[in-house]
């Protein structure tokens, strides 16, 4: 893969972190309001703080790639974040921890992704923050997976959409 494809790709990967981050900040949002004095908001409403960092340090690095986040990207995720953040009010509990989970382990992966493209355009320090907010997703999916573990709708779930 020549220089040129590895930074279309980053781009692409980074851009579509930036509204994916909105997304999951705002559904994270809606979804520790839902909990009331469940004692997992404060990690949900600390996960939120998190992805919203993501998505500024995205945006530095697009802003240095002279690119930019993707217009319809950022109403379609703002739509798609505010929609999960109100249906965590309606939804239940095991559900948004599930589906949270799920998200995160694909979120970890993109930061992979983007990290190797970031190291082969010999951009080191790129390439140690994207791992670094690969772990931080990683450490997201640990924790949703330890709040849901042992609940009977697990196993259904685990074989439906192959997360858990
Ligand atoms: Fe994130
Ligand atoms: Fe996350």
């Amino acid at each position: 893969m020549d220089a040129s494809e590895h930074r279309r790709r980053l781009i692409r990967i980074l851009q579509n972190a930036y509204s994916g981050e909105q997304a999951a900040a705002y559904a994270y949002r809606g979804h520790w309001k839902s909990l009331g004095k469940h004692p997992e908001f404060r990690e949900i409403q600390r996960i939120e703080a998190e992805e919203w960092y993501h998505r500024e340090e995205v945006g530095r690095m697009l802003t240095e790639m002279g690119a930019r986040p993707v217009r319809w990207s950022e109403i379609r995720t703002w739509v798609i974040g505010r929609t999960l953040g109100v249906a965590c009010h309606l939804i239940g509990w095991f559900l948004p921890m599930y589906f949270a989970g799920r998200l995160e382990r694909g979120n970890a992966a993109e930061y992979d992704y983007a990290a190797s493209h970031a190291l082969a355009l010999n951009l080191p320090d790129y390439a140690r923050e994207l791992t670094v907010m690969a772990d931080v997703e990683r450490e997201h999916e640990i924790y949703f997976r330890s709040v849901i573990v042992g609940h009977p709708m697990l196993p259904r779930m685990k074989k439906l959409f192959g997360w858990g």
